[in-house]
């Protein structure tokens, strides 16, 4: 039996859509494999009841056929489905990795990342990699049509989870078609100083390029008092607030000393509307 532990992502960071993603320390989904004639998966864990484990409809599946590594593949989530904190990624990645060492595929991490988001093809309906890629790399990491790169950076942040879901597809529906010319000229500006942020782990700069006018309002309006919770993390010190992902995650960058009342922050402005959540307080990396 081999175990694998493949960490929640972020993806997008705002101005980054479908191109950065980030690995965080906290939560984690941790996957066991080992050979059997043919695939079989159990799921145990946060949210478990949720997922299929009919390897024709689970992304693991998909990474065992991509890998043509038949195995019992035994699934702890540690990250809710539909939170906005790639639970599917981190479970296609702990597997991709898991399965390629157990059938001595030999395929480095980066050649992991498109078997990997195979899975991810399964439940978006697209083979994103900006969720799959930081769980196999760790750090910062820049997806395009040309490739993966990647960069260590450390910038401490907090993810608060709400109790509440919102589905990528859904997600993906609301992003419009077009921009107009300003705000992309804004995005790729932001983006930019985010890139430079996460070069010299400068908590500011990254804060400051999660800005983005074009597709996270959008998706602000799916998430139950999103403005209220950002507001109070930016209060607490917050030095940018953007959703994760597809959400209903929402993610904070900050300095270190800041970290415990962000959270904090958090957590009260979603419980002043009854919404229930948790705040992971971790860092990119
Ligand atoms: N970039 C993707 C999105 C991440 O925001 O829709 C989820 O796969």
């Amino acid at each position: 039996m081999l175990t694998v532990r493949a960490p929640a992502t972020s993806a997008n960071l705002g101005s980054g859509f479908d191109v950065f993603g980030v690995a965080l320390g906290t939560p984690a989904d941790v996957v066991r494999v080992e050979r059997a004639p043919e695939t079989r998966i159990t799921v145990t864990g946060a949210g478990s009841q949720y997922i299929p484990e009919d390897p024709a409809q689970n992304t693991v599946g998909a990474v065992a056929d991509a890998l043509d590594a038949p195995a019992h593949i035994k699934i702890d989530k540690g990250i809710r489905p539909a939170s906005g904190l790639g639970s599917s990624a981190a479970s296609a990645a702990a597997a991709a990795v898991a399965l390629n060492a157990l059938y001595d595929r030999g395929l480095s991490r980066a050649e992991l990342v498109p078997v990997a988001a195979e899975g991810e093809a399964l439940v978006s309906g697209e083979a994103h990699a900006d969720n799959v890629a930081p769980s196999l790399l760790g750090g910062f990491t820049v997806v395009t049509d040309d490739g993966v790169t990647q960069l260590d950076a450390s910038i401490p942040v907090v993810a608060c989870l709400p109790e509440m879901s919102v589905s990528t597809r859904d997600a993906r529906e609301v992003v419009p078609d077009s921009a107009a010319l300003e705000d992309v000229v804004d995005t790729v500006g932001n983006a930019a100083t985010l890139t430079v942020g996460m070069t010299r782990d400068d908590p500011d700069l990254v804060g400051r390029g999660m800005e983005d006018a074009i597709v996270t309002p959008e998706r602000t309006a799916l998430i139950d008092g999103y403005d209220r919770v950002r507001d109070a993390a930016l209060e607490a010190g917050a030095t940018g607030v953007t959703v994760s992902g597809a959400g209903p995650g929402i993610l904070a960058a900050c300095h270190r000393p800041d970290q415990g009342a962000i959270a904090a922050a958090m957590i009260d402005a979603f419980d002043a509307l009854g919404i229930e959540s948790r705040a992971y307080q971790t860092r990119i990396g």
